[in-house]
């Protein structure tokens, strides 16, 4: 059973890797095939663009060229409502047909999703499409990255350095930090990001890379007690973080967001750690009631916090290449959303 909506259903998709301007098309999804055990279908209203999502499609960190002559949707998180479920897909869920749900699946970015109902969130009436399309990814990476940099160190550290401090990952690691306690050095790179950051989320340092002399002010604000360095960056500052940690400390990459080569000579002599965290592993590397925590700290973070998921754009299906240029582009200021 399942409700009918006036609006085509449409799908992004990519038929080889590449860059994402050039590969990407719009096409209308017609051939649905019937749901099977377990899964729903959910009308998509809002998917985000991850910065990653765009890596994929480029198959950045893949070995892979290959064609893909069946087509591949993007997309890794997006909001919705229940339009149809396989009997008895949603027994003891508490979600119904016509519940508005975010999820975390593959193939996000189309009108009609087929997914199992194991993956949806139900959301509350107090959190937009917009905000609920922002949280899961993010938050669930944030949650993940401090907790592999917190157990990896013996004992809780003073101060934890934190690069890309901006990004929407960056602002959930920062409101988590900030509400442990943990004394946090953000980095961004001008004298405006640093402001806009202490006006959403003051808290700790705020040290803007474009001035010269950074790295002694991190030193400053740090006392000499740096052991947990979080990166979303990567390239050369990963040589300024093997500088900057204590013999012995510790590197957790998220991101790439420079996307160039990492020079690693300060590991060897000072024994530093380098980590990678990776939502990709989230699943094998945590406890469900962990998971369940994180997706709750999701919809918590947006009910309390909703400055973070402020400063979104929003792209009809129309304007793709507007909304993929929006993801990269210079003083960015939230994520990026398309409209289904
Ligand atoms: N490990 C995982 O599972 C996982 C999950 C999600 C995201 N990620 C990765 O985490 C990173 C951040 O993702 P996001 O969606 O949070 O990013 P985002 O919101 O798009 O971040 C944008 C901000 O990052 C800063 N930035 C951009 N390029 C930079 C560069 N080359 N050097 C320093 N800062 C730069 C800029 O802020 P300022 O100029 O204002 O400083 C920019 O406004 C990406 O590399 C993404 O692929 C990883």
């Amino acid at each position: 059973m399942g409700t009918s909506s006036q609006k085509p259903a449409r799908r992004i998709v990519h038929y080889r890797f590449g860059d994402a301007q050039d590969v990407l098309r719009v096409e209308d999804a017609v051939h649905l095939s019937p749901l099977k055990a377990g899964q729903v279908r959910v009308r998509v209203t809002r998917s985000i663009i991850h910065p990653g999502d765009l890596q994929l499609i480029a198959a950045k960190y893949l070995q892979t060229r290959a064609e893909i002559p069946e087509g591949r949707v993007p997309g890794s998180e997006a909001v919705g409502i229940i339009e149809e479920a396989a009997p008895g897909a949603l027994d003891g869920s508490g979600i119904a047909i016509g519940t508005r749900v975010a999820f975390l699946a593959p193939g996000a970015w189309q009108s009609l999703v087929d997914l199992p109902a194991a993956a949806l969130v139900a959301l509350p009436d107090d959190i937009s499409d917009d905000v609920a399309a922002q949280l899961l990814v993010n938050t669930i990476t944030a949650r993940h990255v401090l907790r592999i940099g917190l157990s990896s160190l013996g004992a809780r550290p003073d101060n934890i350095v934190l690069t890309a401090a901006a990004s929407a990952v960056g602002k959930v690691i920062a409101v988590l930090a900030l509400r442990d306690s943990l004394h946090l050095i953000r980095l961004v790179r001008s004298l405006e990001s640093a402001t806009r950051l202490a006006e959403i989320l003051p808290g700790g340092d705020i040290i803007h890379t474009a001035s010269t002399g950074w790295q002694e002010e991190v030193r400053r604000a740090a006392e000499g007690d740096l052991r947990l360095v979080i990166d979303g960056v990567g390239g050369p500052m990963v040589a300024e973080i093997g500088r900057l940690l204590n013999t012995q400390g510790t590197m957790v990459s998220f991101g790439l967001l420079d996307g160039g080569p990492a020079d690693l000579t300060m590991f060897l002599p000072k024994g530093l750690t380098l980590r990678g965290a990776t939502i990709g592993t989230w699943q094998a590397d945590t406890r469900p009631e962990e998971q369940a925590q994180d997706i709750a700290t999701a919809i918590d973070i947006a009910r309390t916090e909703p400055q973070v998921f402020d400063g979104f754009r929003v792209f009809d299906l129309f304007d793709l290449g507007a909304a993929i240029t929006a993801v990269a582009a210079p003083k960015k200021s939230g994520n990026v959303l398309l409209k289904f």
